[in-house]
């Protein structure tokens, strides 16, 4: 049944779940030893990077000749959508793709043709020389650190890891207004709790949050709708908003059947899952799904944004306050990136930056640039353009 809490696998995961333990120790061997080779490989001579960046192109040729993998044209293949726009773009442009493919797996590496060459990438063609980054710029401490430096708006943060021993109630009570609380270096808005506003709500989010990772980041809260701004070449190429599932009240039917009525008047990709997550995040709001919601009030059901977790996004780069703009483009020079996407959250990106609190809260080095392309609301823009357009081709 439908209004039944699902209670299959875990639902702090969302859409993408993952191995709790495994994924917890790559996180604490990403947190602990990552920043140290980010600093190692900046001093690291020309030569040895640009071996690094020779490592795929000697791997997947020795694979090849050995029989272990091949280079497939068939763009059906592809691994994801964010490749898919890059190769019809290609394609497009005359330019010969291909992915790679093991034993009969296709995996996120393609090739493409370019200036009488073969360069390989993962997903994204990014210019070599941009590969090279200055600091773990996944880590959401280390990159608010170096924003804020920058007079770059950023949500105040404290980090909480197994290995300090402050108090969480000294950590809390930094905060004067409600807090979030979340992995140190995550993705997919796993094991991230919101609008926390009391101690116990806190102490449950950290241990949450630590099943999968041993360094966290609490934040302030902030309110307004959850952006993406992806910059290309230094500049910024989209924009858009993402919304997160939400009810309007009646004033007759309950949460639950409201969900119900709302799923089936919607393609089932996008429906709105009831399960832990979901009443939890209700409980921090006051309600439970039997409550009658009253007429007119619209509920958020998640902070989770995006399609598959029944929200939808709206492509809103000419409508956005041209004040972002000169913001959005110091933070990519900061992070020096060729392109980068940040998650910025916003009362009102219509309005002057200047006169709102608002803030970046991360940098995603592989950004989903197909969001761009399949908002429900607004133009499309052509992000994969703008990145084969710094190849020159
Ligand atoms: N400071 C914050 N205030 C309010 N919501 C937040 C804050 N930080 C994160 N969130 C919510 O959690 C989601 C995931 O956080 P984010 O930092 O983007 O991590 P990731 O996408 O890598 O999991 C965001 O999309 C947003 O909905
Ligand atoms: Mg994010």
């Amino acid at each position: 049944m439908a209004d039944k809490v699902e209670k299959n696998i875990c639902s702090y995961c969302g859409d993408a779940p993952v191995n709790h333990k495994l994924y917890k120790l790559a996180n604490l061997f990403s947190s602990v030893v990552d920043s140290h080779m980010v600093s190692t490989t900046k001093y690291a001579p020309q030569f040895l990077k640009d071996f690094a960046g020779f490592i795929p192109v000697v791997l997947f040729n020795t694979l090849n000749k050995i029989g272990l993998s091949r280079f497939s044209d068939d763009i059906e293949k592809v691994s994801s959508f964010r490749s898919r726009v890059i190769w019809e773009e290609a394609n497009r442009r005359g330019i010969k793709m291909e992915q790679v493919i093991i034993g009969k797996k296709p995996i996120e590496w393609y090739r493409a043709r370019i200036l009488g060459r073969w360069i390989y990438f993962e997903s994204i063609p990014i210019q070599p020389e941009f590969l090279d980054f200055k600091k773990d710029w996944d880590d959401k401490i280390v990159l608010k650190r170096e924003l804020e430096k920058n007079g770059i708006p950023v949500p105040h943060h404290e980090e909480v890891s197994i290995f300090n021993t402050k108090k969480l109630e000294s950590v809390f009570k930094k905060f004067k207004d409600k807090v979030i609380v979340k992995p140190k270096i995550g993705s997919r808005a796993r094991h991230t709790i919101t609008d926390i506003k009391t101690f116990d709500d806190f102490k449950k989010a950290v241990s949450i949050a630590r099943e999968i990772s041993t360094h966290l980041v609490v934040e302030d809260h902030l309110d307004g709708y959850v952006c993406r701004a992806t910059l290309i070449g230094g500049k910024l190429a989209g924009f858009y908003m993402g919304k997160v599932p939400f009810v309007t009240g009646d004033g007759k039917k309950n949460i639950s059947n409201l969900i119900i009525e709302k799923n089936a008047s919607n393609n089932p990709r996008y429906s709105i899952k009831i399960n832990e997550e979901l009443i939890n995040y209700l409980s921090r709001s006051g309600f439970k799904l039997e409550d009658i919601l009253p007429e007119g009030l619209v509920l958020n059901l998640s902070h989770r944004r995006g399609q598959l977790s029944g929200g939808y996004t709206h492509e809103f780069i000419e409508e956005l306050h041209p004040s972002f703009i000169p913001v959005l483009e110091k933070a990519a020079k900061v992070v020096g990136l060729s392109v980068v996407g940040f998650d910025c959250i916003i009362p009102d990106p219509k309005s002057d930056q200047a006169n709102q609190k608002w803030g970046i809260i991360e940098c995603n080095t592989l950004p989903f640039i197909d969001m761009h392309y399949y908002a429900l609301e607004g133009k499309p823009r052509n992000i994969a353009g703008m990145i084969w357009d710094l190849w020159g081709v």
